[in-house]
């Protein structure tokens, strides 16, 4: 995709909101119902219903769902409408399917979307280490230095004690060792089930309650988090994290080097990607469906790297006429 850098052009992630909308709509109606592959699914055909109406010759190179054989948009899948621009997709219809069938908070719908060849693909390897901080503390992420050590050096740079920074972690028994660590350094430590990318969008965000994101999670979320980042600042690394030694031997057969450090910029590399993330159930960053008599309300946060423009969008739905238009799923 060329790209006059010197002038605006087309944003494609006003476009893109439109998918994680729908995305979002369709599974809502799933929240708490306690079936995490129905939302899955749900948010997969919302996603897909307007994807294909996107202006765009795409390819997804991070689908939904390999690792738990949830329905996905499979890897591969030409998407849009075969017209430029060429672009890799990464797609996560629905992050947090358990926290949307137990009907718990921080459940997202999220896209991002770069020129072609740029996104970075994982192959076999499911899972990444990942760090995440906002740009005052992003030099001083360090996958090799013990997490504890990290903290203080991210207090001294803050000037406040250990105890004043919130470090959050995917709550996994592989963290055993690494949660005690971050106990032990002072730090306090906010455990989540589920939904890491929404951990690093609140861990890069201004003003929010959390300070670093660590930990092991899903390398199609670490993906999609880095195009994140690259629009809203901060600091991402990562590495890939085998989880046995067949995955290993077929990641170094494939040719991928496992100790290579890979920051936002080697996940997603240029400087033209976009993001849209909306909301399924509330959470720390984004407000969930709500609905209303007639109307259906989503908040989506919409971004382009390029420019560095994050928009917060609230739409409201007029769920009769998106029954009509696009299903029943949807009000
Ligand atoms: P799903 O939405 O597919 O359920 O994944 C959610 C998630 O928590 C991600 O945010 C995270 O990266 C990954 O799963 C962690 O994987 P695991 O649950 O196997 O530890």
């Amino acid at each position: 995709m060329a790209v006059d850098s010197s002038k605006p052009d087309r944003n494609l992630a006003l476009e893109l909101v439109r998918t994680t909308e729908a995305a979002a709509l369709a599974a809502a109606r799933l929240v708490g119902a306690g079936d995490k592959n129905a939302a899955d699914q749900a948010a997969v055909d919302g996603m897909h219903a307007v994807l294909g109406s996107v202006q765009m010759d795409g390819i997804v190179v991070i689908g939904e769902g390999e690792k738990d054989e949830a329905p996905m948009l499979a890897n591969g899948e030409r998407i849009g409408d075969g017209s430029a621009p060429e672009v890799d997709i990464a797609v996560d219809p629905l992050e947090g399917t358990t926290l949307t069938a137990k009907g718990m908070p921080n459940a997202l719908s999220v896209i991002a979307l770069a020129p072609r060849g740029t996104m970075f693909d994982p192959g076999p390897c499911v899972y990444m280490e990942k760090m995440a901080a906002r740009d005052d503390l992003a030099d001083l992420l360090d996958l090799d230095r013990p997490v504890g050590e990290t903290i203080g050096l991210m207090a001294e740079r803050r000037g406040c004690e250990p105890g004043d920074l919130t470090v959050i972690v995917l709550d996994r028994p592989r963290h055993e060792e690494g949660i005690n660590a971050i106990r032990a350094s002072g730090a306090r430590v906010r455990l989540i089930s589920d939904g890491d990318v929404s951990a690093v969008l609140v861990a890069v965000s201004e003003d929010r309650p959390v300070d670093l994101l660590w930990g092991i999670g899903g390398t199609p979320e670490g993906v999609i988090s880095a195009a994140a980042v690259k629009c809203i600042g901060g600091g991402l690394v990562g590495r890939l994290w085998p989880r046995n030694d067949d995955e290993r031997q077929a990641a170094l057969d494939a040719g991928y080097d496992l100790d290579r450090v890979l920051t936002q910029d080697d996940l997603v590399q240029g400087d033209d990607c976009f993001f849209s993330a909306t909301g399924v159930t509330d959470g720390d960053l984004l407000e969930g469906v709500r609905y209303s008599g007639a109307s259906a309300t989503t908040e989506s946060l919409v971004m382009r790297s390029r420019s560095g423009t994050v928009r917060r969008v609230k739409a409201s739905h007029n769920r009769a006429k998106m029954r009509q238009l696009i299903g029943s799923r949807y009000g």
